[in-house]
């Protein structure tokens, strides 16, 4: 889901330490000196900072290295999804399509009179994150995928003209996580209908709290007395894949679901919780537990990383406390040398933070069964950045740091629930929204989106600060860093990939150094197994074309060799989308997007009478459909190669 620059979620008042000594629009895009230009050194040669990466020497894959082969498309307002010469796209799972559950797989109604309980046996609306799980190689496997959110106007014949309790239970089914089948005949690929693993995941889908703060009182409720049993998962936005089997799905703007109250305490302010918002999806006019006056303990049972094993439709998915709660963007997961789980997590709210998780145990052989436990158990950090290109991981941990009773944190379960009050004691960098965040497996370097923030610099803000260089940051940028060692180390050196931006922007802030292709707001990021960094853009459908979007009508994905540092651009959505979800199969010959909210009106709310007002997409009548997009190359090669 792209923010609306006005209507963000800004909720940290913190008084961190920022950082004032940079105040030359030059120097602040471009320049950082003293250690920064000594840790570049642990980087390769991309304008002061870029990857050891080593290329094609380390590759498993294919033997291509990082090289990328294709020409780029140009950008352009059209309503299809357009990628390089020499590519073909295929469209699949669109919202309403079945998900293959034997024996109740309705058929979508294309004037959206499906029911609330066809709904929970069909594609849920707004795919997001995405994962493939193989089941034979590169040849058959379980897609995984998120159901970020829900356009009322599109969900329901008459959009939001009536409301009742039914509208909201198929809202609340429109959203989660699906599971599905999918295996490949010949060039293109078919869902397998029925599936035995299909499964659909909703907001109403029995799930458990685990890890320490798990039946803590704040997450108490009338209905459930013992803060460990919780009722769905909501807004999941990007997602994680584990080297044990499982996918991690992360709930991120939980707080858009709550009315808040018209005297908010100071943790609900601090959680963006407001009179108004339940106005939104109008879940709290018919479910009780989204009103914050009747039930204050509820908003803190969301923000959590859930883990699904998809392999078992009958298990029970897990919210894993020891991650911390957050307006969780991704969860990209990576080993240490000695078999460890490290967990990189970005929190998308303006001036929030970077996360950082380390299991304490190593990952053992025997799949989801075996590591039952593992993320339950571990230290988790948020990250600061420092002026001179290091940082440092500063731990979450009850008792350290001033995280202590009389600060409001007696036990670990008040620091995990609490996470970002936490992180304000703690001085942790407040960031541009993060979102997305990715490990090179070549390299072991970390990758995240820092997507936009407007506010930046702006009176009564957060100033500008190293790692978030730019006022009023429309076009966002792309942080990386390396650890000081193994994955586990407290200590890391830092800078930017790319700010991204328009060159012909005449405003300097929105310029940035791209190399290649103009974008801005980046959000989904992958770096595939022989290194080339996959980029997706979010800009909102209120800003797409308009201001320093004037000359980046869609929203596209692009692809970058981080040796290099030159963007080039691969794709581009149809009208009024965002381009999210990314996962590829082992030999990466199939690449697999996902297109979010194609139609998309500015105020993110289709007008029934009207569907088709923005997009035509993917059927070209009836209403526009967000669906997954499988992506291969017609010589049957290696995407991008
Ligand atoms: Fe759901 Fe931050 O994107
Ligand atoms: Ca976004
Ligand atoms: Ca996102």
């Amino acid at each position: 889901m792209a923010k609306d620059f006005a209507r963000m979620e800004d909720s940290n008042p913190s008084g961190n330490p920022t950082i004032h000594d940079v105040s030359d629009p030059q120097r602040r895009v471009f320049v950082r000196g003293g250690l920064a230009a000594a840790v570049a050194g642990l980087f390769g040669p991309l304008a002061g900072c870029a990857s050891t990466g080593s290329g094609g020497s380390n590759n498993a894959v294919s033997g291509l290295g990082r090289s990328i082969g294709f020409k780029s498309v140009p950008m352009a307002a059209v309503d299809q999804v357009v990628v390089p010469e020499g590519y073909r796209t295929q469209v699949l799972y669109r919202w309403g399509d079945p998900t293959g559950i034997a024996g109740r797989m309705p058929a979508f109604k294309t004037d959206a009179s499906d029911s609330a309980d066809d709904q929970a046996l069909q594609a849920g609306m707004h795919h997001d994150g995405m994962a493939f799980f193989p089941l034979d190689g590169s040849n058959r496997g379980l897609l995984v995928l998120n159901h970020e959110y829900v356009d009322d106007g599109l969900l329901h014949t008459d959009g939001m003209k009536t409301w009742s309790a039914a509208k909201v239970r198929k809202s609340m089914h429109a959203h989660g996580v699906s599971v599905i089948e999918l295996q490949r005949g010949g060039a293109a690929w078919q869902q397998v209908l029925p599936s035995r693993f299909a499964r659909r995941i909703t907001a109403l889908t029995p799930m458990t709290l685990t890890g320490p703060a798990a039946g803590h009182p704040m997450l108490r409720t009338a209905g459930d007395p013992s803060g460990t049993q919780v009722l769905g998962t909501f807004n999941n936005c990007a997602n994680g894949q584990t080297p044990w089997g499982t996918y991690l799905t992360c709930e991120e703007n939980f707080a858009d679901y709550f009315e808040g109250t018209a005297t908010p305490d100071a943790h609900q302010k601090r959680w963006g919780l407001k009179k108004g918002n339940g106005a939104k999806y109008r879940w709290y006019e018919h479910e009780e537990r989204f009103d914050v006056a009747k039930h204050p303990n509820e908003s803190n049972r969301y923000g959590w990383v859930v883990e699904i094993d998809p392999q078992d439709p009958s298990s029970t998915p897990r919210k894993r406390t020891a991650l911390g709660r957050a307006a969780h963007e991704g969860a990209a997961v990576a080993l240490t040398d000695d078999g460890r789980a490290v967990v990189y997590m970005g929190e998308d709210s303006r001036f929030e933070y970077i996360y950082k998780f380390v299991s304490r145990d190593k990952v053992r052989p025997g799949g989801a069964a075996a590591n039952r436990d593992l993320l339950d158990h571990g230290t988790l950090y948020v990250g600061r950045f420092d002026v001179d290109g290091t940082g440092e991981w500063l731990p979450l941990e009850q008792g350290k740091g001033g995280l202590v009773a009389d600060k409001g944190f007696a036990t670990q379960g008040d620091v995990l629930i609490k996470s970002r009050q936490a992180s304000d004691i703690l001085g942790a960098t407040k960031m541009d929204r993060p979102e997305w965040t990715t490990v090179d497996p070549l390299t072991k370097e970390v990758y995240c989106t820092l997507t936009n923030n407007s506010n930046r610099g702006a009176p009564g803000q957060p100033f500008m600060d190293a790692a978030n260089p730019r006022s009023n940051n429309t076009m966002g940028q792309i942080i990386r860093w390396k650890e000081s060692g193994d994955l586990d180390a407290t200590k890391f050196a830092w800078n930017h990939l790319v700010l991204a931006g328009d060159p012909k922007q005449t405003r300097y802030e929105a310029q940035g150094n791209v190399k290649g292709d103009a974008f801005g707001s980046p959000d989904g990021l992958m770096v595939d197994a022989r290194g080339v960094l996959w980029i997706q853009a979010d800009v909102s459908t209120s800003t797409l074309g308009k201001g320093e979007y004037t000359n980046l009508p869609n929203n596209q994905m692009l692809a970058c060799d981080p040796t290099k540092g030159e963007i080039r651009r691969f794709l581009l959505g149809p009208a009024g989308c965002e381009i999210t979800g990314l996962t590829a199969t082992p030999d990466l010959r199939t690449l697999f997007i996902n297109i979010q909210h194609p139609g998309e009106p500015a105020n993110e709310r289709s007008d029934p009478e009207r569907p088709l007002a923005v997009s035509k997409w993917p059927d070209g009548a009836g209403r526009p459909r967000s669906a997954t997009v499988v992506i291969t190359k017609i010589d049957g090669g290696v995407i991008g190669s």
